[in-house]
């Protein structure tokens, strides 16, 4: 498949610049700048993108253009720090600029140029060097007021630069200038869509695993559902899912998983009620640290007996995505992708004896719904929120029992109801919940006193989960969802609305 190498120098948007590559259905690999050139060699790239990163080129040690990018004779785009380590290669002069520009500025086009459509344009500058004379070869074709030198184009070989980020939504055309750059310039077919996604995945899938048998652990969650599709339609009924359901799922999930990937796809699927097991192990448990360490162990332990029973297995399928994997790979955000780990409670077993399928290693989140609904998953499973690992146990402070579980299922139906009746799931809110809280306090309803628990309503905008804000809410839709809760959930008497941003709270209460 026509691909396009990315170079990553380390900027914080260089993922970014693979979305949009793909977005305009070409195939994208990013790869840390200094990686070996025969694994990127090896996909016969059509063009190279330099993306932008921290670092000036005149420091000692500062990441250069690797020797075979520009031998390739193949077409380049620098991007920011790309663009000045470019000009560096290439015997241009990139000075450190006396004026910093960051934010949003606006280019005009100087010259008809084959990248940038003319005219003038909104964009998107984060950098402090800047090109004090393009290298031999190059014309200047745009400017804006503070970077005289905003672009510059080398049409014959097909190498551009550009100060700005073409990959920010803030930058509107900058989506379109991609595009161009992989369709007109590196002439790479519009090869990736969620039709070729399915049947690629299905090839190399069915090339790992042969003959052998295969077993997935799915939880209703979108990445281990896609990616169990994805190998039940490469290779059938050699897969095993394998359904535990720890009695802590929202209202109706359960239910759904199975008829998602047992009734509709035809896969095999054991779906294991635990809910006895996990709360018995539960029982008494209030300490939040405590509650995740046994819901992880119970999980593993659950999860390798039916495995055993599945029969004997080589494979396991695991939902790692895209992003899970270049962040790995990349030191300076391995502290972020620390962060993610530890929320992995509730995912699968690690020290089973397995190797690993990864059919959505390739795949953003986006993409990973597209080919979910390609394969026939519904829209619920494919667009459902977020939801951690240890399921309404973070969400049910203080005790976990039947009886609260499903007081807080109740209140939770009515929050997600709601926000749907509405419109205002997906878009309008990341993620938006119920939560239990083992607070009890005084109330009257009819003639009568109660003294009963405490719900609070949690709905977050976020684009990373890394911060958040709270959800401003129509205050009607509020009204009704604290009015239905005190009225439809026995032994709850109030509500109230969490408007804490994360941080310094955390989206989950825990
Ligand atoms: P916090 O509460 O840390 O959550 O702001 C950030 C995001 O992570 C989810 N979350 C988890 N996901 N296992 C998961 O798979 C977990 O143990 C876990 N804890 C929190 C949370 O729902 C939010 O989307």
């Amino acid at each position: 498949m026509d691909t396009i190498a990315i170079l990553d120098f380390g900027s914080q948007t260089s993922q970014l610049i693979a979305r949009r590559v793909r977005e305009a259905h070409v195939y994208c690999e990013l790869f840390p700048y200094d990686a070996p050139a025969e694994q990127i060699l090896a996909l016969r790239p059509k063009g190279f993108i330099l993306s932008g990163g921290p670092a000036s080129i005149y420091q000692t040690g500062a990441p250069s253009v690797p020797d075979y990018v520009l031998e390739s004779g193949l077409p380049i785009l620098g991007i920011c720090y790309g663009m000045q380590a470019l000009t560096h290669a290439l015997e241009g002069r990139v000075a450190a600029s006396t004026r910093p520009e960051y934010g949003p500025a606006e280019i005009e086009v100087l010259t008809e140029d084959p990248l940038l459509p003319a005219g003038k344009q909104p964009v998107w500058m984060s950098h402090g060097d800047r090109i004090e004379i393009p290298p031999p070869g190059f014309h200047v074709s745009a400017r804006s007021e503070n970077s005289p030198i905003a672009a510059i184009s080398d049409n014959l070989h097909k190498r551009y630069g550009l100060q700005f980020h073409p990959e920010v939504s803030h930058t509107p055309g900058g989506g379109e200038i991609l595009r161009t750059f992989a369709v007109e310039i590196c002439d790479a077919q519009l090869e990736w869509t969620p039709e070729s996604i399915v049947e690629n995945t299905v090839k190399r899938v069915k090339v790992q695993i042969g003959d052998q048998r295969v077993i997935a652990g799915v939880s209703g969650g979108v990445d281990s559902s896609v990616a169990a599709a994805l190998v039940q339609r490469a290779v059938g009924d050699q897969l095993t899912c394998i359904f535990v359901n720890p009695g802590l799922l929202r209202h109706g999930e359960p239910e759904a998983v199975v008829q998602a990937l047992g009734e509709n796809l035809g896969a095999r699927l054991i779906a294991i009620d635990a809910t006895e097991t996990f709360l018995d192990a539960l029982s008494g448990v209030t300490d939040p640290e405590d509650k995740r360490r046994i819901i992880g162990e119970k999980f593993i332990r659950v999860f390798e007996a039916q495995a055993r029973k599945a029969g004997q297995a080589r494979f396991l399928v695991q939902g790692t995505i895209y992003p899970d994997v270049v962040e790995s790979s990349a030191p300076d955000r391995r502290v972020a992708a620390r962060i993610k780990t530890h929320h992995n409670v509730g995912g699968l077993p690690p020290d089973l004896d397995f190797e690993l399928v990864e059919p959505l290693r390739y795949l953003f989140k986006d993409e990973v719904r597209a080919v979910g609904l390609a394969l026939g998953l519904p829209e619920s499973l494919v667009w459902r929120q977020p939801f951690p690992g240890p399921g309404l146990a973070v969400r049910c402070l203080g005790e976990i029992t039947l009886e609260r579980l499903k007081r807080l299922r109740v209140a939770d139906k009515i929050v997600i109801d709601e926000l749907q009746t509405a419109g205002l799931l997906r878009d309008k809110t990341a993620q938006a919940f119920a939560v239990l809280l083992p607070v009890q306090s005084v109330g009257v309803m009819g003639d009568q006193r109660t003294y009963a628990e405490t719900v609070a309503v949690r709905a977050v905008t976020t684009d990373d989960f890394m911060t958040a804000d709270w959800a401003r809410l129509p205050l009607p839709v509020l009204a009704r969802i604290s009015n239905r809760i005190v009225n439809e959930v026995p032994g709850v008497n109030r509500v109230v609305y969490d408007i804490t941003s994360k941080p310094p709270a955390t989206i989950e209460w825990e």
